[in-house]
């Protein structure tokens, strides 16, 4: 997963006080969630979050199915039926079979040692591949891919896109039915060398403590390419014949936008099999949570966008004794404390992803407050519920920030000498953008909140390349406002279509063989669409498919995706095992499924 730039910090200590909510006619008691430091802006940490925050208000569980009224909660968010193959059926249990032996663990998990230690850094800013010698840690990881795959090698066909970029095509009998494609990036984010000393294990040990495969890319994302090459690799031992053909795309630059890697691989692959090709694609993502008696896998069905905002203010330089009422970086600030004081306000939207995630999370969360649940199962209703439902779903931070556009001013510059007066002072101002705006309504906004204000300090504004202010008017300074890199929201994927209903079913069946955690194995698993803050290599296959998922079933209740993007990043074996499960049950399924 790639978070746009240096990682958040959040903290579990998200305190509820749904005292506060009107008709919450029970006691609760808002008790402090506590979870471990978790570093990167992705959605997996604000799933977990969420999962971790929203329930945390003690609250008598009461059992469902609830009615509201008219309401009935079971209509709301319904669960698709376990699917398991039946074609495939035989197969299927002979990869169980396998899966349940020490043999085959012990090897998955050296697997994804050995590939945790080759060190696939990638940093911000490289120059193409062939210029930047830094690219050249990926040849090894190639190699050793060749190496420990033989099968998949001689069976499958290998189109290396940009040098690095792996396309792995597994014919499947019948041409006509469109491809499955499974995603994944095998470059890793840089360790950072002062952060050596904390890590309990070398960063590029891989070591293995007999419960934990240790190091940067034991989650992020090498348990994504390695548990999808072990899956195909078995599947071939075990003479698997495709009926649908399956395609591997692996990126090496995700964690820096992934433009030299999927960025390359996404043209090819459109080139290949042209626009709408693919049945689903299913790429790197969120797992799978409890939270107080309720487990909720959240697939990713859609993207924030993302637009970095530059503001430069220039103003006549000049000696600092005789200055000016404000310099640059006094209007900067002005200007920057007038863009927080007026921030966008988040919106819970009706048919937007996340709207439907807390549909879900009312309609199956046993012990969510029933005020809450109440106003959040008629917020499309009633503006009083919405205002309710809001209320209570903003106190987490989390959610907050996954439902609106957001911003923060992240970099600051101005001024070079204490007695002279500055004639430059730029700030960059970071947005995630809503599923349901865009870059033109972010960045647009911004401009005429900027606009208003420039006039009080006499400066000439042009935005993104347009004039806001007459031209050739006299001005004591300029502002500019520039947006060089944008992404659009990605495109949201239907929840209420046959590949997402086949991925719930999935996930529900390996939820329920294959388990690994001690929780009670009647539990159940609600599958909801969840939304990815942070961006995929997906962003370059939009024209492949409308059924785009981001997910890759780590199982959060054990410690399945642990310190991404920090030190002492590790992935429980048990959870890399069970992702191994999901893909092969997922091959299977989607194998003999009519989409
Ligand atoms: C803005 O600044 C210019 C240049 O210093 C000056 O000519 C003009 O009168 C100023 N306008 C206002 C409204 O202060
Ligand atoms: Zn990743």
């Amino acid at each position: 997963m790639h978070s746009f730039f240096s990682p958040t910090t959040s903290s579990g200590d998200a305190k509820l006080d749904v005292d506060t909510l009107p008709g919450n006619d029970r006691p609760s008691r808002a008790r402090r969630a506590r979870m471990p430091l978790i570093v990167g802006g992705i959605a997996i940490i604000v799933l977990y979050h969420v999962f971790h925050s929203v329930f945390v208000p003690g609250c008598t569980a009461r059992s469902t199915p609830l009615s509201f009224g008219h309401l009935n909660t079971q209509s709301v968010c319904p669960q698709e039926d376990v699917l398991t193959p039946t074609k495939n059926s035989d197969m299927w249990s002979r990869t169980n079979e396998l899966y349940s032996t020490q043999s085959f663990r012990s090897r998955a998990v050296r697997r994804l040692g050995e590939a945790v230690k080759i060190p696939t850094e990638t940093f911000d800013a490289m120059a193409p591949v062939g210029e930047d010698s830094r690219w050249e840690t990926r040849q090894p990881f190639v190699d050793h891919l060749a190496m420990e795959y033989p099968y998949t090698h001689k069976y499958l066909e290998l189109q290396k896109v940009n040098t690095y970029g792996l396309i792995y095509t597994w014919k499947g009998t019948d041409e006509s039915l469109k491809p499955l494609l499974l995603m994944g990036h095998y470059d890793v984010v840089p360790v950072a060398p002062l952060s050596v000393d904390q890590w309990t294990f070398p960063p590029y040990s891989g070591h293995f403590d007999g419960e934990n495969v240790w190091g940067r890319g034991s989650s992020d994302d090498k348990s994504g390419v390695i548990g999808i090459m072990t899956t195909v690799e078995t599947l071939l031992e075990l003479g698997f014949k495709p009926t649908r053909t399956i395609v591997l795309s692996f990126g090496f630059d995700e964690e820096a936008g992934g433009y030299h890697g999927a960025g390359h691989l996404g043209p090819a692959l459109l080139e290949r099999f042209g626009p709408d090709s693919m049945a689903m694609i299913v790429d790197e993502g969120s797992g799978f949570s409890e939270s107080h008696g309720a487990i909720f896998a959240a697939p990713g069905i859609g993207e924030k966008g993302s637009v970095n905002v530059q503001v430069d203010i220039q103003t006549p330089g000049g000696h600092s004794s005789v200055p000016p009422e404000h310099t640059s970086i006094g209007m900067l600030a002005a200007l920057i404390v007038h863009l927080e004081n007026n921030a966008p306000v988040p919106k819970l939207t009706p048919n937007t992803p996340a709207f439907l995630m807390t549909q879900c999370l009312a309609a199956h969360a046993p012990s969510m407050p029933y005020s809450a649940k109440h106003a959040i199962l008629h917020a499309d209703k009633s503006k009083k519920a919405m205002k309710i439902a809001e209320k209570f779903l903003f106190q987490d931070g989390m959610i907050k920030a996954l439902v609106g556009t957001t911003q923060a001013v992240d970099i600051i510059h101005g001024g070079v000498k204490s007695n002279a007066l500055p004639e430059q002072a730029s700030a960059i101002v970071n947005h995630r953008i809503a599923t349901q705006s865009s870059v033109k309504e972010t960045i647009d906004r911004d401009a005429q909140l900027v606009k208003a204000l420039a006039a009080e300090f006499n400066l000439s504004v042009t935005a993104y390349g347009e004039h806001l202010t007459p031209l050739g008017a006299p001005a004591y300074g300029t502002l500019e406002l520039t947006a060089p890199q944008t992404l659009e929201p990605a495109p949201i994927a239907p929840s209420d279509a046959k590949p997402f209903k086949l991925l719930a079913g999935t996930i529900r069946a390996v939820f329920k063989t294959a388990r690994a955690d001690t929780l009670d194995k009647d539990k159940e698993i609600f599958v909801m669409p969840g939304i990815m803050s942070g961006n995929t290599d997906t962003r370059f296959n939009w024209e492949l498919s409308d059924h785009i998922f981001r997910y890759g079933h780590g199982n959060m209740v054990i410690g399945g995706l642990n310190g991404i993007h920090t030190v002492n990043e590790h992935i429980s074996a048990a959870s890399f095992l069970e992702m191994i499960t999901f893909f092969t049950t997922l091959i299977l399924n989607v194998d003999e499924a009519q989409l």
